[in-house]
């Protein structure tokens, strides 16, 4: 049965760009009230001032989410504002383009502290009061990227890789709690994402046309979610054929793969 989010207290990181941005105001929409949270503060005052538009509430907490005690001050601010915390969307997160090889130890320590750690301390934070108050949705935002590695993105793969392996332990250690975990896995999505990420390989990276989305499209699915829990979540479905054909042969991916880098490689 579909859930009524009407008075439903979202907390979102990365909500200033991207997916995050366009999964508040579809929640506001829904009278979700929202806490945006990631380190930009002008653009978030920007989404709330459209989120009060759409006649919902949100709470602005300019944090990095690689800091564990900025991520704890974020729960107990939004736990002051609203008194609750239904949802979790773990979403902040950035890319890197490097190969292996080029990929210093302080980027691997870097990335993994945003997009996996910032997501860890996000749940060990709201964890305790969705076990008091008896209900919760923790939804991660993967990536197909972390259901097949590729080439010059395995330090980001990396991440989502291990977003998956914590996400799949939780929700069964969660069993008959009422709290939910989800995983969301977007395709190329067409946010800032391409525009900040770190590329190391002094070449231009153009992500494949034929597997895109727009954010609108993510923050939909994301929605969805929310309001009829699922495990997991392709909201480009066409993206189940490569995890299929990854699964049973993945040689055919690397050979397709290899073409598709051939310029990138040495
Ligand atoms: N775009 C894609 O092709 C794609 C595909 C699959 C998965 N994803 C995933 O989707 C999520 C959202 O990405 P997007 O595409 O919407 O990219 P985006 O437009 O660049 O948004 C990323 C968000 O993360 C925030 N952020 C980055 N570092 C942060 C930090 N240290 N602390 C707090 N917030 C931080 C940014 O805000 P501030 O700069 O204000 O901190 C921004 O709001 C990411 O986890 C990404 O891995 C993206």
């Amino acid at each position: 049965m579909r859930k009524n989010l009407k008075h439903s207290v979202a907390i979102i990181t990365g909500a200033s760009s991207g997916i995050g941005r366009e999964t508040a105001f579809l929640f506001a929409r829904k009278g979700v009230k929202i806490a945006l949270a990631s380190r930009r503060e002008d653009k978030l005052q920007e989404v709330a001032q459209e989120i009060n538009g759409l006649g919902s509430e949100a709470l602005i907490l300019p944090i990095d989410v690689s800091d564990q005690d900025q991520v704890d001050s974020m729960v107990e601010r939004v736990l002051e504002r609203f008194g609750q915390v239904d949802i979790l969307v773990n979403n902040a997160g950035f890319g890197q383009f490097a190969s292996i090889e080029e990929t210093s130890a302080d980027d691997m320590r870097e990335i993994f502290g945003v997009n996996f750690m910032g997501a860890f301390y996000s749940i060990k934070g709201v964890l305790p009061y969705m076990r008091k108050q008896g209900s919760g949705h923790i939804i991660n935002i993967s990536s197909v990227a972390g259901k097949r590695s590729f080439p010059f993105m395995g330090a980001y793969c990396a991440t989502k890789f291990a977003m998956n392996a914590i996400s799949e332990a939780l929700r069964i250690e969660l069993t008959g709690t009422n709290i939910h975990v989800s995983l969301v896995y977007p395709v190329t999505t067409k946010t800032g994402f391409f525009d900040v990420l770190k590329n190391k390989t002094g070449k231009r990276f153009e992500p494949p046309k034929m597997f895109t989305q727009s954010a609108q499209q993510v923050a939909q699915a994301i929605v969805k979610c929310a309001e009829n829990p699922k495990t997991e979540v392709l909201p480009f479905p066409l993206a189940w054929f490569l995890i299929v054909i990854n699964a049973i042969a993945p040689g055919v991916l690397d050979f397709i793969l290899r073409k598709y880098y051939k310029s990138m490689m040495k």
